[in-house]
């Protein structure tokens, strides 16, 4: 009899999540930082230890400009080399389509990391057109670097990454664009107290610690 019952229950509790989860809207952090602050590195890290899927909005990017018959390829690209941002409508459905490709292969995948986004006011404001209601935006998890030591990473990752815009000319570029398009976003949800600050300068292993110790509390 007994047993029969945890048979059952047994049974029927993987559907019962099954279907949480499917009710379950994506929850969301968005990683910002710096240019070279660590932002790929540490979501890298996060996905080892946690039920976390990474989207970073710049590789998303790159794939599109490398797709073959995309409209967006020559615009994605001298976006990136002149390190500006590119128009919210590509970048919005990039990542609104990965969400979805991810949580139709795996119900079980609501949590992600939107890595490099949102990187100014327009990407914002088409987060918010397009997402509002859809997601909820649990927090930024601020990787605080100084610009030197950015410049400095990427220029070293710059030797292997064939990337078109880990050279001096174009990191010029980007931090400037950091500073007066992505920090102001950054501020803005600071004052919504929904900022968790760490500091990046440090060495892969004691981010990873910070960062660790945050995830831990926020759960
Ligand atoms: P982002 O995604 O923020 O641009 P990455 O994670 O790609 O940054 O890191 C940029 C470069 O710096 C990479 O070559 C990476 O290996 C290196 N790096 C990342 N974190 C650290 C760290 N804490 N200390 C030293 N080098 C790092
Ligand atoms: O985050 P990552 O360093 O990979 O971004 C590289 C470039 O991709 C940025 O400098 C920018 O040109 C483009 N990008 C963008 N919009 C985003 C994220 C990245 O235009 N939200
Ligand atoms: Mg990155």
């Amino acid at each position: 009899m007994f047993g029969r019952w945890v048979a059952d229950v047994s049974r029927k509790v993987p559907s019962l999540l099954k279907r949480v989860s499917l009710e379950m809207k994506p929850q969301v952090v968005f990683v910002l930082g710096g240019p070279g602050a660590g932002k790929g590195t540490q979501c890298s890290r996060i996905v080892e230890n946690y039920s976390y899927t990474h989207l970073s909005a710049g590789d998303l990017l790159r794939e599109e400009r490398a797709r073959e018959g995309s409209e967006f390829g020559q615009l994605i690209d001298n976006h990136i080399k002149e390190g500006q941002i590119v128009p919210v409508q590509i970048t919005i459905n990039l990542l609104k389509k990965a969400m979805e490709d991810t949580m139709q292969k795996d119900e079980t995948k609501f949590r992600f990391l939107i890595d490099g986004f949102p990187r100014n006011e327009d990407n914002l404001q088409g987060w918010n057109t397009v997402m509002d209601g859809k997601a909820d935006v649990k927090f930024v998890l601020f990787f605080d670097c100084d610009n030197k030591v950015c410049i400095q990473r990427c220029l070293e990752r710059g030797k292997s990454s064939g990337r078109t815009d880990d050279n001096r000319e174009s990191l010029e570029k980007r931090i400037q664009t950091y500073l007066q398009s992505t920090r102001p976003i950054i501020q803005l949800y600071e004052k919504l107290g929904k900022v968790r600050t760490v500091d990046a300068s440090r060495s892969v292993d004691e981010v990873f610690a910070e960062v660790k110790a945050i995830l831990d509390k926020e759960g």
